[in-house]
C-alpha cells in the first residue's frame, strides 16, 4: 500500500477571523501535504471550525445572532479563505456537524463504559477566551488569565469529570519511548515537567450554558468544547475505509500557546476511547507565535493585517515563502513587511529570477528555434550534479522533520550554485568560440538542475513552480501517487525540447513601488534612508595622468561566496570569480549592509593589484571592492549582467 500521511490544523475558532497567525499554520500544513504527495504518497490535510462552547455562544449574543446561523456564518470566511492562499485542505470539518456530533457522543459513551467518568461537582476558575480551566496557582495577581490578562470566572457547578490524573504514567511513558511525540524538544520537555508536576481529573462537561454537544443520557450537560473539538481530528476519518487508513495522524500542527491540550489530554482521551499507543497521533508540533512588524497580533492587529490582502500585495507564493523561510518552524518571528520586500528582491528576483532568465535567455540565442547539440558533461557539470544532490537530500529531510526554513535554504545553495555555475562555465564564451557542443552541455545542465528546483520549490511555491516549468516548455507537476518525485538525481531532459513562453517570474519591487504597496495595506512606508554626509573629494585633489589610472588592475569579479568573520562585526569574507584559476579571497567591510547570501552572483568591481592586507590570523585580503555610502548602508559599484568575471574595466 501507498505510504499515507496526514496532516490537520488546529480547528479555529469562528469568533475571530482568517488572520496572519491563522494563516502560518494552515499554509505550514500545506506545505507538507504537498511535499508528501510529490514524494508518492497518499496525503491528507484537513482543517476546520471549532464552533461549540461559551465563547461563541457569547459572541453569538453580542452579535444579537442566533447562535446555530452565527456559527454557519463565521465558519465560512475560513473555508473560502484557505484555497484563495492556495491551501487546498482534503475535508473542511465544522464541530457543529451532525456526523462529528454523533461520533463524539459515541466516544464519549466508550469512556463512560471504559469506567474513565465520574459524575461530580467543579468548583474553579475558568478562562472564557482560552475555554481552559485554570488553578489558583496557575493565574496571575488579580485572578487574571496568564494568556489573556483578563479576570478569570469562578464556576461552581455539576460536571462529568475524566479521570486523567490516572493516565499520568502511561503519558508519560508515551514521551519517554517515544521522544518525537512532541516536537521541538524544548516543548517535549515543557510537557514532561507538566505531568510530573501531578495532573488532576478533568472537567468534561458544563451545565450553565447549552451551545455544545449534549452528553448522552443526560441532556443537562453539555460537552467540554476541547473534547468535542480534539475528536475532530478523528470524527471524519471514520467516515469510509480509505479515510481510516489515513489515521493515524502524522502531524498535528498546532501553535505554542494549546500544547497542553495536543500532548496531555488528546493522547489520554485517544487511550480512554480504546486506542493502542500504536494508535496514536504520531506528532504534535507546536510552532512559534508571529509578530508583525514586531508587534504583538493583537485582536485588532489581527483584523487589520489581512493575510488575502498582503497576498494580493504580494503575490500569494511571495507570503508562503516568507512565511516559511525568514521564520524558523518552531520558534517565535516577525513577519516584517520592509524584510519581506528585501528577500523577494534577494532571494527570488536577484537568485532565481535572474537564473532563469540568464539561461533562458542563452538557450534562445543558442537555438534561436532549432535544437541544441548535448556533448560530454565535464567536470564543472558533474560538480553542480553533486551539489543538486547534496541539497535535494537535505532538502527531503528538512521536509520530513517539519523544518521547513531548513528546506528552503538547502534548496537555495542550489540556487547560488547553479548563478556560480553559469558565471564559470560561461556559455557565452563557449558560443563565441564556436563550440556549440560545450554550449549546449552547460545550458542543458542548468535547464535540468533548474527543472530539479522547480519541482523542490513546487510545496512552498505551487504556481511559481508552474511557471518554471513552463517556460522551461515542462508540463505542470501531477504527483503520482507510490512514485517519488523528488530530484536525487538531475532529471533528463530530452534533447530538442523546446521552451515555453517566457514571463518575468518575480519582477523587482522598487522602493516607490513598495512605498505604494505599503501605504495599499495602511502600513507606514519604511522610513527614507537618512541622508548621511558623503564626504565630498578633497578640493583640488591632485590630477592624474591616464597612465597613473591605468595602473590600477580594476576588474568584474563576480562573487563566489561570502561568510561572515568570526568576532568581526563589520566583515565579511569573500571568495571572487576575477577570471584567474582560483577565486580570490577577499575581506570587506561590508556585513552592516549586506546579508552575506545576498551577495552571492553579484557582479562587483574589484581593484586587482592592491598590497595584499590581513585583518588577523588567517585573514588576508588580496583585493578590494568599489563600494559608496556609510558602512551601514553602503551600495556597491557594480558591473552589468553581460560583463564577464575578469573582464577589465577600463
Ligand atoms: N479552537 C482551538 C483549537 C482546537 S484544535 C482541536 C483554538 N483556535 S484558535 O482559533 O484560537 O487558533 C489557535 C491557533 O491559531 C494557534 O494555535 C496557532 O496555531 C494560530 N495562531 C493564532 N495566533 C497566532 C500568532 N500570532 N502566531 C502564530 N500562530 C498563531 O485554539
Amino acid at each position: 500500500m501507498t505510504s499515507r500521511f496526514y496532516v490537520t490544523t488546529p480547528i479555529y475558532y469562528i469568533n475571530d477571523v482568517p488572520h496572519l497567525g491563522t494563516a502560518y499554520t494552515t499554509i505550514a500544513a500545506d506545505v507538507l501535504t504537498r511535499y508528501h504527495r510529490l514524494r508518492g504518497e497518499e496525503a491528507f490535510f484537513l482543517t476546520g471550525t471549532d464552533e461549540h462552547g461559551l465563547k461563541i455562544e457569547r459572541s453569538a449574543q453580542e452579535a444579537k445572532a442566533d447562535v446555530r446561523s452565527f456559527a454557519a456564518r463565521m465558519s465560512e470566511p475560513f473555508r473560502q479563505t484557505w484555497p484563495q492562499l492556495a491551501c487546498q485542505y482534503d475535508y473542511f470539518v465544522r464541530t457543529t456537524d451532525a456526523d462529528h456530533e454523533k461520533r463524539v457522543g459515541e466516544i464519549w459513551e466508550k469512556i463512560k463504559a471504559k469506567g474513565d467518568l465520574y459524575l461530580g461537582s467543579y468548583e474553579g476558575w475558568y478562562c472564557v477566551n482560552c475555554e481552559a480551566y485554570y488553578t489558583e496557582k496557575e493565574l496571575e495577581p488579580g485572578g487574571v488569565c496568564p494568556i489573556h490578562k483578563k479576570p478569570a470566572e469562578r464556576i461552581v457547578e455539576p460536571s462529568y469529570f475524566f479521570r486523567l490524573a490516572a493516565y499520568s504514567d502511561r503519558l508519560l511513558s508515551l514521551y519517554e519511548k517515544n521522544p518525537s511525540f512532541v516536537a521541538p524538544t524544548s516543548r517535549l520537555n515543557e510537557v514532561k515537567s507538566f505531568v510530573r508536576g501531578g495532573l488532576e481529573d478533568l472537567s468534561l462537561s458544563r451545565t450553565t450554558f447549552s451551545w455544545g454537544v449534549p452528553v448522552p443520557g443526560d441532556p443537562k450537560h453539555v460537552m467540554y468544547v476541547w473534547f468535542d473539538a480534539l475528536f475532530s481530528y478523528l470524527t471524519p476519518m471514520l467516515v469510509t475505509p480509505e479515510r481510516r487508513s489515513f489515521w493515524p495522524a502524522n502531524v498535528h500542527l498546532i501553535g505554542k500557546d494549546i500544547l497542553r491540550f495536543h500532548a496531555v489530554y488528546w493522547p489520554a482521551f485517544l487511550l480512554s476511547a480504546g486506542m493502542t499507543e500504536k494508535e496514536l497521533p504520531k506528532q504534535i508540533f507546536a510552532h512559534g507565535f508571529l509578530t508583525f512588524n514586531g508587534q504583538k497580533m493583537s485582536k485588532t492587529l489581527r483584523n487589520t493585517v489581512k493575510p488575502l490582502e498582503l497576498a494580493q500585495a504580494f503575490g500569494v507564493d511571495t507570503i508562503r515563502y516568507y512565511l516559511m523561510r525568514a521564520i524558523a518552524f518552531g520558534q517565535d518571528g516577525d513577519f516584517d513587511v520592509n524584510d519581506l520586500v528585501g528577500r523577494y528582491n534577494a532571494d527570488l528576483g536577484n537568485a532565481l529570477g535572474n537564473l532563469l532568465n540568464r539561461v533562458l535567455k542563452q538557450v534562445e540565442k543558442q537555438t534561436s528555434g532549432g535544437t541544441m547539440p548535448v556533448g560530454k558533461r565535464e567536470e564543472l557539470d558533474l560538480a553542480l550534479e553533486g551539489e543538486l544532490a547534496a541539497a535535494a537530500q537535505s532538502a527531503a529531510e528538512a521536509f520530513d522533520a517539519v523544518q521547513p526554513h531548513r528546506a528552503l535554504e538547502a534548496i537555495w545553495q542550489v540556487v547560488a550554485a547553479t548563478n556560480q555555475y553559469i558565471d564559470r562555465a560561461a556559455p557565452w564564451a563557449a558560443i563565441k568560440r564556436g563550440d556549440m557542443a560545450r554550449a549546449g552541455t552547460i545550458l542543458h545542465t542548468a535547464m535540468e538542475v533548474l527543472e530539479a528546483i522547480s519541482v523542490m520549490i513546487a510545496p512552498v511555491m505551487p504556481s511559481s513552480a508552474d511557471s518554471v516549468r513552463t517556460q522551461l516548455g515542462l508540463p505542470k507537476l501531477t504527483p503520482t501517487g507510490g512514485r517519488d518525485g523528488w530530484p536525487f538525481t538531475r532529471p533528463q531532459r530530452p534533447e530538442g525540447l523546446r521552451l515555453g513562453a517566457a514571463a518575468p517570474l518575480f519582477p523587482r519591487i522598487e522602493p516607490d513601488r513598495q512605498k505604494e504597496l505599503l501605504q495599499s495595506l495602511g502600513l507606514s512606508a519604511p522610513e527614507p534612508e537618512p541622508k548621511k554626509e558623503q564626504p565630498a573629494a578633497p578640493p583640488g585633489a591632485p590630477r592624474v595622468t591616464y597612465d597613473d589610472f591605468a595602473k590600477l588592475d580594476l576588474r568584474v569579479g563576480v562573487v563566489v561566496s561570502a561568510e561572515r568573520v568570526a568576532g568581526k562585526d563589520k566583515l565579511l569574507s569573500l571568495r571572487v570569480d576575477i577570471g584567474e584559476a582560483e577565486p580570490r579571497p577577499i575581506v570587506a567591510g561590508l556585513a552592516l549592509s549586506f546579508r552575506p547570501e545576498e551577495l552571492v552572483g553579484v557582479r562587483v568591481v574589484v581593484i586587482a593589484n592592491l598590497e595584499p592586507r590581513s585583518f588577523g590570523k588567517n585573514l588576508v585580503s588580496h583585493g578590494m571592492l568599489l563600494a559608496t555610502g556609510a558602512s551601514e548602508a553602503l551600495t556597491l559599484v557594480t558591473a552589468g549582467p553581460a560583463a564577464q568575471a575578469g573582464a577589465k574595466i577600463k
